[in-house]
């Protein structure tokens, strides 16, 4: 017999974090482990990343169950991050959930890690029609609903802006992950200095905004602090610019941020300001599913129960709008 209520276990492993999170048919959340692998260094190897997933995969699935108070043969469903990501990473997510589903017997569906961002989104804010700006490591887009699809309307012609942001954090000594590193010392920065302001049409790119702060930086005559603080007004400037437009051109009066570099307060007061002044609403979800996580594969799981597949595979270079929208949004 059916259930209506169906409990998802759901594994994230595209990159850096093997994640899992176990969530209901009504949204109810059980459990969000993640463990992520980190370097010193900083670039992700992926041989280490995926040899990081083995390494604590059932543990984390495990931990996740306990904190949850479930037993694996309470799970209904399982579901698993098919991509985009870094293939061998990608394998392991896989090859766990299908080993679980075998295991207990139920239907195991694949989904796309960017869609699972923004639904996750979706539930924990009550946006119902959003746009997302979807800043993190390896990925930077501005996704949103129309004509059947999720369809990306601006995103980065080459790195993603938390690459770019740790690239410069590591070259200036501030070690990994930058991020939060540079979010700290802008606090104590104040002068502007002109940076490129890279915006073309609906996309943005940071590689030549790099070279010129790697040169600023060489040149001793700017401070850590200051170049920090431009850094971030200019680049989250551009995000905001491209957010913006696509919430004009879709007509959308929601913004939802999802991604690690979303967590920036900087970012989120930039986003909150334009948001007020067009008149929309601004969401930021908790930080927990701001970055890789299980929880958000699980509820994509779940709205996705129907999907049918003939082959269960990973798909690295999936794009968003690969995907047929078919469940009820
Ligand atoms: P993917 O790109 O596949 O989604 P990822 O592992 O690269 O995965 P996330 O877990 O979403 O990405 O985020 C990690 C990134 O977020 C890092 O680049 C990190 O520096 C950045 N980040 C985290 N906190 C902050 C912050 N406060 N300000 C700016 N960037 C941040
Ligand atoms: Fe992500």
């Amino acid at each position: 017999m059916r259930k209506n209520n169906l409990i998802c276990l759901g594994i994230e492993s595209t990159a850096h974090t093997f994640g899992c999170g176990i969530i209901d048919s009504k949204g109810k959340i059980y459990a969000n482990v993640t463990d992520a692998y980190t370097t010193e260094k900083g670039g992700i190897h992926p041989t280490e990343a995926k040899k990081h997933h083995e390494n604590v995969k059932d543990k984390v699935i495990q931990k996740a169950l306990n904190i949850a108070n479930l037993k694996l043969k309470d799970i209904d469903m399982v579901s698993f991050s098919q991509g985009p990501g870094i293939a061998p990473c990608l394998l392991v997510g896989m090859r766990k959930a299908k080993e679980l589903s075998k295991e207990i017997n139920v239907p195991l569906v694949g989904v796309n890690h960017c869609i699972a961002h923004l639904e996750i989104g979706k539930l924990m804010t009550k946006a119902k029609d959003p746009v997302l700006l979807y800043a993190s490591g390896a990925n930077t887009q501005v996704i949103a609903y129309d004509g059947g699809k999720y369809r990306v309307f601006g995103e980065t012609l080459d790195q993603g802006v938390g690459n770019f942001i740790d690239h410069f954090a590591r070259y200036i000594g501030l070690g990994f992950p930058g991020g939060p590193k540079i979010e700290k010392i802008a606090l104590n920065g104040s002068k502007y200095i002109e940076l490129p302001y890279v915006v073309k049409g609906m996309d943005v790119s940071f590689s030549g905004i790099l070279t010129n702060l790697k040169q600023k930086f060489d040149s001793g005559k700017f401070s850590k602090e200051d170049l920090a603080h431009s850094l971030q007004e200019t680049i989250f400037a551009m995000l905001v610019e491209v957010s913006e437009r696509a919430m004009a051109h879709c007509g959308k009066e929601e913004l939802v941020l999802g991604g690690g570099v979303a967590c920036n307060k900087r970012l989120q007061e930039m986003c909150r300001i334009m948001c007020r002044e067009r008149g929309a609403k601004f969401f930021v979800p908790p930080n927990e599913v701001l970055v890789d996580n299980g929880l958000m594969i699980g509820w994509l799981g779940i709205l996705q129960q129907n999907k049918k597949e003939k082959d269960i595979d990973i798909h690295p270079y999936e794009r968003t709008d690969d995907i047929v929208v078919e469940w009820e949004r």
